[in-house]
């Protein structure tokens, strides 16, 4: 399905189902709602009707046959980054630093530019006004490699200062499933949260 004219949304057989099965029936090329049943899948337990979305619970890991090891590089386009501080594809990295340093405007430049397919930003308790900032500024990214709006191969998972803590907490674990279930469609996913000092001292 298309998803936006970068992304093409994969439609997956919901993982809670152990078993594989028999594809008994592809609906046809045309117009449909989310809701709608798109296939039909023969198993052991039944047939499994799959709609162009499934529930995941956020705190649940998604399953997987193996952990690759962390071994080819991601190429994240500043020079500084990749030569002193690689990251690996699979990895993951930190950017310590006070107020006002430039972790924000290194992680916007690392959603621009790093060879990551998709991305998906967590502003974890910003204050309101920095967050519509952030979303203002986000909406003028222009992908450098189509000339398209990043905004088209982005998803921003927002919650506010003034939202409770546990918001806060649940506002990252739903990035990180969101990530995976495009990564599973086989898309190299790049989550960035912004910032877990905000999270670690609620
Ligand atoms: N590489 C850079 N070159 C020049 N100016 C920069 C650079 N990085 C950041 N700045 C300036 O520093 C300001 C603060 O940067 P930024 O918002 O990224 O900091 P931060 O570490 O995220 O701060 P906070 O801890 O408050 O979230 C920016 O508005 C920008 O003008
Ligand atoms: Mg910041």
């Amino acid at each position: 399905m298309p998803e936006t004219p970068l992304v093409e949304h994969r439609i997956l057989y919901p993982p809670i189902y152990r078993t594989g099965g028999v594809v008994k029936y592809i609906a046809p090329e045309g117009e449909y709602t989310i809701d709608d049943v798109i296939a039909e899948v023969e198993t052991k337990e039944g047939t499994v009707k799959v709609k162009m979305w499934h529930k995941w619970p956020v705190r649940r890991p998604r399953p997987f046959r193996e952990k690759l090891p962390p071994v080819e590089p991601l190429i994240t386009g500043i020079r500084t980054i990749d030569t002193l501080f690689p990251i690996a594809i699979g990895g993951a990295a930190a950017i310590p630093g006070p107020f006002g340093s430039g972790k924000t405007v290194t992680i916007r430049t690392l959603a621009m530019y790093s060879e990551a397919r998709l991305v998906f930003p967590v502003l974890c308790g910003e204050r309101g006004n920095e967050a519509a900032d952030a979303l203002q500024g986000l909406l003028k990214l222009v992908d450098p490699n189509t000339g398209r709006p990043l905004m088209e191969r982005t998803t921003i998972i927002v919650n506010t200062s003034n939202m409770p803590v546990a918001a806060r907490e649940a506002s990252i674990y739903m990035g990180v499933t969101i990530a995976e279930y495009f990564r599973d469609q086989g898309y190299d996913s790049f989550l960035m949260a912004d910032s877990t000092s905000r999270w670690l001292r609620p």
